[in-house]
């Protein structure tokens, strides 16, 4: 080989690693998995630390006579939902044992979320998870009339569906616009697609209520620093403030409800299940005494 042509392989080589390296001045690899040059793509995914029967521990009694969507909810669906936000850094930030976390904390409202357990229920009130995909008896119509954005449409109803149930016109527009789907036309996709259902889910999980926010998944894994107004509401980082983003004062600031700490022992329950291990969750981990990021005053969240 001559030298020159020696030196301008070099120089390819060189070139092509750099390129693999950096982009936008952040590390980046293409190696594994279709994420697009994103710099969690060195990462493992959750198909790598989460498996089909993890999924089955979480879940066991989803497809039971007494559950309300026998056949609906399964693992592939939350694999195929949640490769779309890894790029994002969904359970792909911080390494193999925050994704865990990432994926208990989510997975703990979404089981919370669409229990039918109860305080004796065979196997722990927490085996029930993914027993519903929608609202059974809406106890009203969920339709804002003056909401113009997102205006209901005739004969067509938003009650409660999907894996974190979606609720009302407007946030089904919203949600809808976020996952490119037409969920104020067709509400009923979440209910019909498990796929969209949990997609709907970590959109939610992954997207700001307000612009300038965290989101949950921001605050848990440790991208959010609270300022001095956070701190004087008592919202530090960790599962706590995760539930002041989905629910604000539904659940927080009301000291150590039934309702917050059902959410909060789902979490832990699939920490154990998982092996990460349920004392993991220490820091943080109630809302008991925060301040709501948006009042229900101000605001129209969920
Ligand atoms: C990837 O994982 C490593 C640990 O395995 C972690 O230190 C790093 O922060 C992760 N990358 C990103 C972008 O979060
Ligand atoms: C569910 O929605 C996804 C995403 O739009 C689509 O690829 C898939 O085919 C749908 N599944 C069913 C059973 O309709």
């Amino acid at each position: 080989m001559s030298g020159t042509r020696g030196a301008a392989l070099l120089l390819l080589l060189l070139a092509t690693l750099a390129a693999a390296v950096m982009a936008g001045g952040e590390k980046v690899c293409d190696k594994g998995w279709e994420c697009s040059g994103s710099r969690f793509c060195c990462n493992e995914t959750i198909g790598d630390f989460f498996k089909a029967y993890q999924f089955e521990e979480l879940f066991p009694k989803r497809n039971s006579d007494l559950a309300h969507a026998a056949g609906f909810w399964d693992y592939k669906a939350f694999i195929t939902a949640a490769a779309l936000f890894e790029p994002r850094g969904f359970g792909t930030t911080g390494g193999k044992e925050m994704g865990m976390m990432e994926v208990a904390a989510f997975l703990g409202h979404v089981g919370a979320k669409t229990s039918c357990g109860y305080n004796e229920a065979p196997d722990g009130e927490t085996a029930w998870g993914l027993c519903y995909n929608h609202e059974l008896s809406p106890s009203q119509s969920y339709c804002d009339d003056s909401n113009e954005l997102y205006p209901c449409v005739e004969g067509v109803e938003y009650y409660g569906r999907g894996a974190l149930p979606v609720y009302w016109n407007y946030n089904y527009g919203i949600v809808g616009k976020g996952i490119k789907q037409d969920l104020l036309n067709h509400p009923e996709l979440l209910e019909q697609n498990a796929t969209l259902a949990f997609e709907a889910a970590i959109w939610r999980w992954m997207t700001p209520m307000k612009r300038k926010q965290p989101s949950a998944h921001d605050v848990f894994v440790g991208n959010w620093k609270p300022t001095k107004k956070d701190t004087l509401s008592k919202r530090y980082p960790g599962f706590g403030a995760t539930m002041n983003i989905l629910y604000g004062d539904a659940i927080c600031g009301k000291g150590s409800t039934d309702k917050m700490n059902f959410i909060i022992s789902h979490y832990q329950h699939y920490l154990g299940l998982m092996g990460v291990g349920r004392e993991r969750s220490e820091d943080n981990l109630d809302c008991s005494d925060q301040v709501a990021f948006n009042p229900s005053s101000e605001s129209s969240d969920f």
